[in-house]
């Protein structure tokens, strides 16, 4: 049974219905015995978990809370290591708390991580020197060395996958439920790149005032701030094959219809988001928050035709918390798009949580041809989201960046003033790229403020 008001929904009603960006399996039967393996294995996350996200995103639309979600473009199986774990957790971790200052609301924290492993491609192939392989769908599917063996999708790396998520996040709990509040003391924390900035006192002083905001509160309550908030920290991945969310779909006892128990909180990609496609019929059916991309394909005076069954099927009760729209139209787009996706949800009556990624529409590539983003585009896309939803009596009410704990030379710009001559030093991205350590808490620093002034 399911809340969903289609009576003919089903755990693989998706099957009836166009998926994009699936991968081609050969072995037809090994597909089917590791779906069936996946479907036995016990689930990642928890209905009650899921429902807590929720209830909490639903407060976020409200404007009581704000939303921070980030990690990597495509997790690697290589990456499910400590250090790059843990990194990821402290830069998010850090970031919040930035966040929490400047905004003045509790922060959800949700990682694009312990699970983000498929990735949607322009092209199903890649050629090199004549030679036509599969391209890369990220790791869960296939390698990506340009060979025939590696290329090859191979069914048994669903399960590998779920494997890598299940390390992740059970060194991600540990880490939360203990030993990581030290994380929160700024007096902790790599700033040795503030100086390098023309803003370095402005920083300086921002940091002062949380460690002072942060030392307070501690004395205050007698609790530390880590143990404060340990529990509130989510995932998030692109709810992209099929085949892993439906095996990994459950009903659960003493609760109505299903739950995606993969991870808390799925996004359906931009490519994958038509309203009668696979991926939406599958999620229209789940009871967990979805998050949607929404792009500039489509031109203003489309999105209205686009939203209204989009939201008919996704969130037809206006359940709080229950729909995220994730926009990411790019610095140079968003002030002609944005508006219009604004006016097109408050006709339908909904109330959805908007959230802006700022990535993937500011994607430019180098004379040298390296894939790579400004942070100045970054931060702008952002500025002009906060700006546009405040013209239109709406808010914005969480940001998603592509981003990591670790050193990367991947984006250009910030305070060490990174050039596309610098991004061959450290560029360890198989697909987009993301904000370095230094980036990411450095962004959090300049938008905290403008988010605050407007909540
Ligand atoms: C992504 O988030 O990595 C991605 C592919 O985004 P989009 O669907 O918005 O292009
Ligand atoms: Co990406």
């Amino acid at each position: 049974m399911t809340r969903n008001n289609q009576s003919d929904w089903s755990i693989n009603s998706w099957r009836e219905r166009p998926a994009l960006h699936q991968p081609e399996y050969p072995d037809k039967e090994a597909l089917r015995e590791a779906a069936t393996e996946l479907a036995a294995f016990p689930p990642l996350v928890t209905s009650w978990e899921v429902e807590r996200l929720k209830s909490r995103l639903g407060e976020a639309a409200e404007g009581k809370r704000f939303l921070l979600q980030g990690g990597d473009c495509a997790e690697q199986f290589q990456g499910c290591d400590s250090e790059v774990i843990t990194a990821k957790l402290k830069i998010l971790l850090q970031m919040s708390l930035v966040l929490v200052q400047g905004t003045r609301l509790p922060v959800i924290r949700v990682g694009r991580l312990g699970g983000q492993y498929a990735k949607p491609r322009s092209s199903a192939t890649e050629t090199r020197d004549g030679v036509e392989l599969p391209s890369y769908f990220g790791d869960i599917v296939n390698r990506p060395a340009f060979d025939e063996a590696s290329r090859h999708p191979d069914p048994w790396r669903l399960l590998r996958g779920y494997e890598r998520s299940a390390l992740t996040m059970n060194f991600l709990r540990a880490l939360v439920s203990g030993g990581f509040a030290d994380l929160h003391h700024p007096e902790y924390w790599d700033l040795a790149w503030v100086e390098h900035s023309p803003r370095a006192a402005e920083y300086q002083e921002m940091v002062m005032q949380l460690s002072d905001a942060v030392q307070f509160m501690e004395t205050l309550t007698g609790i530390s701030v880590g143990d404060l908030s340990r529990v509130d920290f989510f995932t998030s991945h692109e709810g992209l094959l099929l085949e892993y969310e439906s095996a990994l779909t459950r009903s659960v006892p003493r609760r109505d219809g299903w739950y995606n128990l993969s991870t808390h909180f799925p996004w359906i990609g931009m490519r994958t988001a038509a309203p009668d496609g696979a991926h939406i019929e599958f999620f229209s059916g789940i009871r967990n928050p979805i998050g949607v991309k929404i792009g500039p394909s489509l031109e203003p005076h489309e999105i209205r035709s686009f939203i209204e069954p989009l939201i008919d099927r996704l969130h037809p009760d206006n359940e709080p918390g229950r729909l995220t729209l994730i926009h990411r139209y790019g610095a140079a787009k968003v002030a002609d798009h944005l508006p219009a996706l604004i006016e097109a949800v408050r006709a339908t009556g909904r109330q959805v949580l908007f959230v802006c990624d700022p990535m993937h529409g500011n994607t430019r590539t180098t004379d040298a041809g390296i894939k790579t983003r400004r942070f100045d585009d970054i931060l702008l896309e952002l500025e002009q989201s906060i700006e546009i939803h405040r013209n239109s009596d709406s808010h914005l009410g969480g940001v998603h960046f592509e981003l990591t704990g670790e050193n990367v030379t991947e984006c250009t710009g910030g305070a060490r003033g990174l050039t596309d001559d610098d991004l061959g030093q450290g560029y360890r991205s198989l697909v987009d790229p993301r904000l370095n350590y230094e980036q990411a808490l450095e962004m959090a620093l300049l938008i905290a403020k403008r988010i605050g002034n407007h909540a």
